[in-house]
């Protein structure tokens, strides 16, 4: 049987889909480039002199005047994916949207509601399920060597004075719904359970806007690991990136060595220690002195391997396959994001 080929329209020409979604669409043999809209004719025209692709359309109803897509990746700016994904659906087309889905809970209720009645497929890029730094937060976890994980703790840290639209919050920007949909997405993913309990506190630092740079959250999960995420754009200063807590080990990641540090003891090898009676610590001494046979073990990140998202797209989209990000889990990451809004 031959292979099926999704046609497949790009909604906006910047930086995603420029540097990620058109290259990997015409890298796979499974899908063609039939359209790209783009409201600016310089980037339509650059889209037809750098990747051949003669059919541009500055909206999207002159796209579906001319064309029937399987699929449409709707990569503009976060303000419009909610329009054009209900647009795709009437048009009978699957969506592959980027992060965040919408501005909204509600506009993400609405778009799921609109899933279901068309019967259409969608799916939201989460690069960052498929990165070689999951893979390997995936293997520490499901190692156990760290025994059972309380918490995670990520930092995303750098200086950077915004002044673009996701600066600014009418336009959803800011970086929560930025990179925390990344991470948020990434701690579900690894975690398999969503949050019962959400700290958040938003600042505007450094930038030229209205939207935060800094983000400070803490989450629970319903198994109880806690996620601890900070993300700060007005550091010159770097955070520890990485850090994993269990109650047998740490794990911690060196940016220089891109390598992870594991740390860790084997239950079995310490002794059984018994509470103390009374109130005198014994010899005056807190704690027991003990001396540890610690096991530490380093991971390079360069053998783990990230995963081939669009060959995803073409499992859940082609051939039927279980979405790689579930739409209640989109649903999840929307959710935390408007709660953490509202803190
Ligand atoms: N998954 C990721 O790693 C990742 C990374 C960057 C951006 N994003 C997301 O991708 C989306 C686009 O971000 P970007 O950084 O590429 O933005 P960008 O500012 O670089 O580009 C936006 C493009 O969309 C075009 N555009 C504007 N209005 C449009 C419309 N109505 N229809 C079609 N195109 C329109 C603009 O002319 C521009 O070419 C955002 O939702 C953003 O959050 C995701």
């Amino acid at each position: 049987m031959s292979k099926q080929i999704l046609k497949t329209a790009v909604l906006g020409l910047g930086r995603i889909a420029w540097l990620y979604h058109i290259p990997e669409i015409i890298k796979h043999n499974g899908f063609e480039l039939a359209a790209v809209v783009d409201p600016l004719p310089d980037r339509r025209l650059e889209a037809a002199m750098e990747f051949k692709v003669a059919d541009g359309y500055a909206a999207t109803e002159e796209m579906y005047a001319a064309h029937k897509p399987d699929l449409v990746v709707v990569a503009s700016p976060t303000s419009f994916h909610k329009f054009q994904i209900l647009e795709a659906f009437e048009h009978k087309c699957d969506v592959f949207c980027d992060k965040p889905l919408a501005l909204s809970l509600p506009d993400t209720d609405e778009i799921i509601a609109a899933m279901n009645k068309s019967g259409r497929k969608l799916m939201v890029y989460q690069p960052h399920r498929a990165t070689s730094e999951a893979a390997v937060i995936k293997w520490i976890l499901e190692s156990g060597l760290l025994g059972k994980i309380y918490m995670i703790k990520h930092a995303i840290s750098n200086f950077d004075r915004r002044a673009d639209w996701q600066a600014f919050r009418k336009n959803g920007g800011g970086m929560l719904s930025n990179y925390g949909a990344h991470y948020i997405d990434q701690f579900l993913y690894l975690n398999r359970a969503n949050f019962s309990k959400i700290f958040c506190e938003l600042r505007s630092l450094v930038t030229s806007g209205d939207a935060e740079d800094m983000v400070k959250a803490v989450f629970t999960a319903e198994n109880n690991a806690i996620f601890d995420l900070d993300i700060n754009m007005a550091t010159v200063q770097p955070l520890q990136p990485w850090f994993i807590g269990g109650n047998c080990g740490t794990a911690v990641f060196n940016q220089e060595e891109m390598s992870w540090q594991l740390k860790y003891f084997i239950p079995e090898e310490l002794p059984e220690i018994k509470p103390q009676n009374g109130m005198a610590a014994a010899g005056r001494v807190y704690g027991t002195c003990e001396v540890i046979p610690w096991k530490t073990q380093i991971l390079r990140q360069s053998d783990f391997s990230a995963l081939d998202f669009y060959a995803k797209c073409y499992e859940y989209y082609a051939e039927d396959c279980p979405p790689f990000v579930p739409i209640a889990e989109t649903r999840e990451v929307m959710r935390v994001i408007e709660q953490c809004r509202n803190c």
